[in-house]
Order: structure tokens, then sequence, then C-alpha cells
């Protein structure tokens, strides 16, 4: 085994058992996953962070973005993960007499530059928008035929992502290839600038960019735009699946969305993130539980986590939603795997007509599993997940053996069970509990993943990533649990040391 660093022999041991294990390279301290693949060698986990669109449309400015950007530094979801601010569409007025985008001088007076400098100098990272079209959706000038010019341009101004939508195309779509095409136009101006820039395609799943935007791009936008509404159907957003969608839309609901993600969920990998659209937590759309519900189906499918609302106005409940650690490291788990639908029936349906319940399930990097038990009905019920459901994956892979994972004893933690009170987010945002240590719950309330990323902090078992246990699940055992009306169960199941499995059997 001479050169063969340990680490290197548990990965490759891993493998061989059929699991993707994460290591940290110790001289770079970057997360290696075995097998990932970045055209770019950016996003190996999903990007975060802010963008304005859903929340203010066209109405930003220079101090919106900045006091954005502070607030979250403040809050601490800076060092939650969330680093991005994109500034999404009606920012230019138009293009100079050599072609190059001209920012609207009234609503950014310093110019771009000047914001990527302040945005860098608070750890955070600056997002820029434009659309592979004549216009963008807002129709202000677009990027088609432009690509280098305006790539240069951004990479001057030190911009590190680009949010590209596909409004006013030209008709240049209704194929894969042509789509593709456009796409890629960018990605390699992009790339010839020699600046690192998060490539996010925003075409709302036209032509299927699951299937080919993976090797030009680090996300992509997999249906038509979210709304703040959990599960109201509405006729602008036609499609129900999202292959074959030929009308992606807009007005897209929170179970619309979810349920697009079940087909298509082997198309998410490192470096390229199956975007379901920015967060509408905050927005006043929902309930507090459907909210819940909002963001752990996101992070449950690997989905970007790109908060949508005004942060300077955040309730603590809704900051408390956005700052679970527990649910995040779901999200950044190193496996960049999305959740399998096991099951879903349709049940009492609520006023808007609609109503289901479904198990999905996730595998982590590290042998965990995660399962969701969601209650998309009108009442409240008793939900059971099975362990046969659970790893239905493993036992119908190739001949059948039973899977060691059925008669394996398993912890089960609620990742919300540590959701932050009230009035500790309430101290956070009025500025009197900053410090981590101030509040006895911060331990397993909060977490610094500029500090510690994610990765190391799983490997450690840090506390605030795990939840709380609330039980266990027997071998061949079934996990239930009392679900309310439009609520979701979130559970991480971890299996039982031996030792400890043997003890329990005496
Ligand atoms: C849409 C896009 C939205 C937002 C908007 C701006 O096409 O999906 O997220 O960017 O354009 O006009």
């Amino acid at each position: 085994m001479a050169g063969i660093s340990p680490a290197w022999v548990c990965a490759i041991a891993a493998l061989l058992v059929g699991q993707v294990v994460s290591y940290i390279d110790n001289s770079t301290g970057q997360v290696i996953v075995p097998g990932a693949s970045s055209y770019n060698g950016l996003n190996l986990v999903p990007q975060m962070g802010w963008d304005n669109w859903n929340a203010f449309q066209c109405n930003v400015n220079e101090s919106l973005l900045l006091n954005t950007a502070q607030a979250m530094v403040d809050y601490g979801l800076r060092d939650l993960g969330y680093q991005y601010i994109v500034l999404d569409d009606c920012w230019s007025i138009g293009r100079n007499s050599s072609g190059y985008l001209v920012e609207n001088p009234e609503k950014f007076p310093h110019g771009m530059k000047y914001i990527a400098d302040k945005l860098h100098g608070m750890g955070m990272k600056f997002g820029m928008y434009s659309s592979a079209g004549i216009f963008t959706c807002g129709r202000f000038p677009g990027s088609l035929g432009y690509e280098q010019k305006d790539a240069d341009l951004w990479a001057s101004w030190d911009v590190d992502y680009l949010k590209y939508d596909n409004c006013f195309n030209q008709g240049q779509s209704g194929t894969p290839q042509l789509s593709f095409n456009r796409y890629n136009a960018m990605s390699q101006a992009l790339n010839k600038t020699g600046r690192s820039i998060l490539y996010s395609l925003c075409n709302w799943g036209d032509d299927n960019p699951f299937d080919w935007a993976y090797t030009i791009s680090n996300s992509g936008r997999m249906s038509g735009d979210v709304y703040d509404s959990f599960n109201r159907p509405d006729s602008r957003c036609p499609c129900t699946e999202s292959i074959g969608c030929a009308w992606p839309g807009f007005h897209c609901s929170i179970m619309n969305i979810l349920n697009k993600m079940a087909a298509i969920q082997s198309r998410t990998m490192s470096g390229y993130f199956n975007d379901m659209d920015m967060l509408e937590v905050g927005n006043g759309g929902q309930t507090d539980s459907e909210y819940v519900v909002h963001f752990s189906m996101w992070a449950m499918n690997a989905s970007p986590l790109l908060i949508g609302t005004n942060v300077l106005t955040l309730s603590p409940a809704n900051l408390a939603i956005y700052s679970n650690p527990a649910v995040i490291a779901l999200n950044q788990d190193p496996s960049a795997s999305a959740a399998v639908r096991k099951w879903q029936y349709f049940v009492n349906p609520d006023e808007t007509g609609q109503g289901e319940i479904a198990l999905w399930t996730r595998s982590l990097d590290n042998g965990d599993q995660v399962i969701a038990l969601l209650n998309a009905g009108n009442t409240s019920m008793t939900m059971n997940a099975t362990l046969n459901d659970i790893f239905l994956d493993p036992r119908t892979a190739g001949a059948y053996q039973a899977p060691p994972q059925l008669s394996e004893m398993w912890d089960v933690y609620d990742l919300w069970a540590n959701r932050m009170s009230d009035n500790e987010a309430a101290s956070i945002i009025n500025g009197t509990s900053m410090n981590l240590t101030s509040n006895s719950n911060s331990t397993v309330t909060r977490y610094n993943a500029t500090a510690t990323s994610y990765a190391e902090g799983l490997k450690n078992n840090d506390m605030a990533l795990f939840g709380a246990k609330v039980g266990s699940i027997p071998p061949m055992g079934t996990w239930s649990a009392m679900i309310e009306r439009h609520s979701v169960g979130l559970y991480r199941l971890r299996q039982q040391p031996s030792g400890l499995r043997k003890r329990d059997e005496l």
C-alpha cells in the first residue's frame, strides 16, 4: 500500500461497498468527494446566499445589497454558509458605444466594482444576472451575442456568480441542442475570463437542462418560477412533471416544484445541482409549518439555498428556519445527492383540492439516512416509514440478498428538535446575543461553517448538525410519527454502534 494515504484506502474501501465517502485533504483543507465532477471546480455542494427577486423584483439598489449583506453577517447567516448576494434583473440601462453594459447610475451610484469590493470586505460574494436572450425578462439588455464582452466586464468587476435567464431567446430553444449551444456560449466566455465564476442556469427546466447542463454549469433551474404558496395549483404553471414539460410557466407552488424533482433526482450531482428556485420563507404566503416543509425539502433535494425575502425585516421565527444548522448540513452533505420519493398517496384534499402524503429518503456520505415523512393532506395523521421502504434500493439491486441495513438498529434524530427559539432568534436580530457562547442552547442551535466546514463538522459529530435523538428503529422495524397537517417529520437515522446494539439485545 506504499504511496496510498489512509484516507484513500478508506475512500476506496467505501466505494467497494457501494458507499461514496468524502475526506478532507489535509494540505488544502478542501473536502474531496471521490468521483465528484465540476466542470469548473466550483460548487461541489449547493450554493447558498440571497437573491433580491422574490421580495423586491426590480426595486433594487446599492444600499439594499450592502445593508442586506451586513445583516446577513450580523445574524450569523454568512457563517451558516449563505455567502452569495445575487443582484437579479433590472440593474442596467443599456450598452455604451463600445458595446459594454452600463449599470443604472441612480440605483448604483458607485458602480459595480465598488459593490463587489464592499461585499468581499464583508466575506461575502457577488452574483450578477443576465439572460441568454436579446433582453432580460424585465426587458433590459440581454447577453445573447455579447457573451464574451459581458463575461469580461463582470470579471473586471470581480463578480463571483452569474444567474443566466432564458427570456427573449429569439427562438433558440425547443431542442436540448439549441439550448445547450446558447448556454454553452456563456459557459465558454466565463471560462475564458480566467476568473472563478459560479454559473447558474435559469432556463426553468426548458429542454431538460438536467440532462445536458452538468458539463457546462454549476446549477440549473428545473421548474418555472416559484410563488409563495404551499400547494395551490395555478394554470400559469401547467406542468406537474419536469420531464417533457413544454411550458414551465410561473406561479409554481412548493408542492408542484417538489414533486417535479422526484423523476430527476439522479441528475443531481457534485458540481451541478437542480435548482428548485429561491426560498419564499418570510414572504408571508405560508404558515410556519409550510415554510418548514419548504426549507426541509429544498435541503433534502440539495437545491441551492437562496434566501428570497427581505432580511432586514426578517421575523425571529423565519430566521430560526433559515438558521437550522442540522438541516443546512443535510443540504451541504458531501454526497451531493438528491432525495428519492419512495411512496406518495393521495389523501384527504384541502381547500386547494390538493392532498398527499409521501416518504422521501436520502443516503448521506457517512452512511446515515435521512427520511422525510411529509403530510401535505388536510388532517394530522400517524405516518410510518419501514426499513423495507427506506432501503428499497439496496433491496432491489441485483440478485436478492437481504441488505445488512435491514438487520441493523437505527437511532433516530429529529432535525427540527433543536430549532432555535423565537427568543434566541429575536436576541440575534436585536443585537443582544451575537456571541455563539452567550446562550446556553447555542452549541446546538448555531454553527459557524466559515470556521469549520459542514463536512468537517459532520465528521467530528458536532452536536449542532444532528438535531436531537428521539428514539430508535429495531431491525426490520418501522418509524412511526404523528405528523400535523401541512408538516414534515425530518429525521436522520444513524446506525447504532455494534457494542451498544449487543447490550440492547441482552
Ligand atoms: C425569471 C426568473 C426569475 C427572475 C426573473 C427576473 O425568468 O426565473 O427568477 O430572475 O426572471 O425578471
